[in-house]
Formats: C-alpha cells, structure tokens, sequence
C-alpha cells in the first residue's frame, strides 16, 4: 500500500512546491483543497462560491470542503493532502476518515512567507510553481506565459497569515500533541526540504 501523507504549513511554506516531488516519488495523489477550490470557483453553493471567500483570504466553509476531501480520499491508493486541515474541526473530521502514515510540518518563518507568495508565478500549462526571484522559469516561452493567482496580491497574503495564526496553529498543536508531526526546516533551499521530507517518509511510511 502506497501511504498516506499531511503535509502542513503556512501560506508559502512550500507545500505545493514539495507535495508534487512527494507525489511522484511516492506514486500518491497529490490531493489539493487549494486548487479543487480554484477548478471550482464560481460554483453556487449553498455557503456562497468559493471565489468570495477565496478572494479575501478567508477559508471555505467546512461542508464543501470535507466534501472535496472525502470523495478525493475515497479514491486514492495513498495520498498526499495539502491545505488541509485548517480547523480543528477538519483535523476531526479528517481523523474519522482516514488514518495518516506521516505528518510532515515545514517550519518557515512569517516575515520570509510574504516575499515567497507575492513573487510566486504559476505555469498554467503544467501547474508548475516558480518565483521571480528565487525560482525563475528559464525559457522564454514559459516566462511569457506565468500568471499570479488572485489571492498573492500582499493585503490578502496579510490576512491569509492572520486566518492561518487563528485557525491553523491550533491544527499544527493537535498533531504535536498526538505525537504524530515531524517538522522540516522550511527555510532551507527547495533541494534540502527535499531530502528531509524524502528521509522522513522513507523512516516512517
Ligand atoms: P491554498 O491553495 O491551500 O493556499 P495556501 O495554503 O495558502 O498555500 P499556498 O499554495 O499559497 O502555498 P504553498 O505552501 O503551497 O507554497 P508554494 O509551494 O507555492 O488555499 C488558498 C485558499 O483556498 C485559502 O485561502 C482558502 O480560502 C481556500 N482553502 C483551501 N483549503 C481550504 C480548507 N481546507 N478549508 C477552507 N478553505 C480552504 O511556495 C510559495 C512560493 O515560494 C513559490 O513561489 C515557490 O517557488 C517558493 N518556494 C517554495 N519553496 C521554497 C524554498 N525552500 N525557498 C525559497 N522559495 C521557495
């Protein structure tokens, strides 16, 4: 069996960026409620559409997000999950649902995050994620190409971290308190987080 990976962090701590190496090293799903919500932005829920919470930094409410989170786990032969949970009440749900191999946590500082997700660009050909500074694309036709997501402008990212310290925290907390989170050091380059996560999951899974 393939196994079944959280991956936690704040806004721009990396997540996305390592959960795709997990994914194709592990052969897991990399299961994403950040880009599920983005494929559905403009649905009409009963809640409202994801894009008018989205577009502030402030989280989805939780029935359509389990929702995306269970049928997207039902289906897969390991996983990876990234954005969620944000709550304690998804940490909850997520612990009736399934049970988890490795809880990886990527440690970075706050006042490094801001610059990561404003300079973030993003393939939309490939979902690649690059930034202007730290990780700029190389060829000139993907260059041209690379958009921002409508949630990295510095106001939202702002609130996004002040939803996250509120929200989040407390989520990281359960999992310490579990016995279960194994944190990374986020601030290395994207190489070094890699190989400690690969080490980790290699130990644990
Ligand atoms: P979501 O899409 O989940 O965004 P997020 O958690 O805010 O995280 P990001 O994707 O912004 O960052 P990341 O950690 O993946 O960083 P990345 O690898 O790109 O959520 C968006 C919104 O959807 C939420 O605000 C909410 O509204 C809603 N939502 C989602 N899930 C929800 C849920 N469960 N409940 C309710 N609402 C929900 O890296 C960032 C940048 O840094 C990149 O440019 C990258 O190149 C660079 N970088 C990466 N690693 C390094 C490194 N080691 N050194 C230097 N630069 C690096």
């Amino acid at each position: 069996m393939n196994p079944n990976i959280l991956i936690l962090g704040a806004p721009g701590a990396g997540k996305g960026t390592q959960s795709a190496r997990i994914a194709e090293e592990f052969d897991v799903e990399h299961v994403t409620t950040g880009d599920a919500l983005r494929a559905n932005k403009h649905m009409e829920t009963e809640h409202g559409t994801p894009a008018s919470f989205m577009d502030a930094g402030e989280l989805v409410p939780d029935p359509v997000v389990n929702e995306i989170v269970n049928a997207a786990l039902s289906e897969a032969d390991g996983y990876v999950l990234d954005g969620y949970p944000r709550n304690l009440s998804q940490a909850e749900y997520l612990d009736d649902i399934t049970d988890l191999d490795v809880v990886l946590y990527l440690d970075v500082a706050e006042d490094e995050l801001v610059g990561r997700l404003t300079g973030r660009r993003l393939d939309p050909e490939t979902g690649d994620i690059y930034h202007v500074e730290y990780n700029p694309a190389e060829d000139e036709a993907v260059k041209e190409r690379l958009v921002q997501r409508d949630d990295d402008t510095e106001e939202t990212v702002r609130e996004r971290l002040r939803v996250y310290r509120e929200n989040t925290e407390p989520v990281i907390e359960h999992y310490e308190d579990t016995g279960e989170l194994v944190r990374i050091d986020g601030e290395q380059t994207p190489d070094g987080v890699w190989d400690d996560i690969k080490e980790t999951v290699e130990e644990e899974a």
